[in-house]
């Protein structure tokens, strides 16, 4: 049985929808095969973070996106940050080998977005961005 677990990073309107989402899908991803564990909820503002882990069933709380990267039990990281702030974020995600589903815009310039995405497609993980 592989476990992935799950971390939030911003924990602002956008953070709230992506908890939901996994919340939502959790039970109906879950397999013989794996499982998904809502873990994290990262965000400078550390009483966000908490509320929102509260409301949505999440195990932890931080507020260093860089030690939320740095702990190996993290598999799955949801970029939802501040628009300047995705390309590092979810650059930094890619390079420790996570799953990364970053908030659009994936970066602040067209060059940026294409280091990234070759960045993404190299790594052994599934990512994405999202726009609804
Ligand atoms: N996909 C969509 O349809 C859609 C819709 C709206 C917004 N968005 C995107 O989602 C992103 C987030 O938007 P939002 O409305 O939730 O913003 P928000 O301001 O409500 O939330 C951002 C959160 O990031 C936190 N944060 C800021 N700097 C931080 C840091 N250094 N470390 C940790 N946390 C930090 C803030 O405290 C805040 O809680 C934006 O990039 C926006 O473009 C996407």
């Amino acid at each position: 049985m592989k476990t992935f677990n799950i971390a939030i990073i911003g924990a602002g309107m956008i953070g709230a929808a992506h908890a939901s989402g996994y919340r939502a899908h959790q039970a109906r991803l879950a397999s013989d095969q794996h499982q998904f564990v809502l873990h994290t909820v990262c965000d400078a503002r550390e009483d966000a973070a908490r509320e929102l882990a509260k409301v949505w069933g999440f195990a932890h709380v931080a507020s260093d996106w860089q030690a939320v990267i740095a702990d190996p039990e993290i598999d799955i990281v949801s970029v939802t940050l501040p628009n300047f702030m995705h390309a590092e974020v979810a650059t930094a995600a890619l390079r420790a080998g996570k799953h990364v589903l970053c908030e659009k815009p994936l970066a602040l310039t067209a060059a940026q977005a294409a280091e990234m995405t070759a960045l993404a497609k190299a790594s052994k993980g599934v990512s994405g961005s999202v726009f609804n």
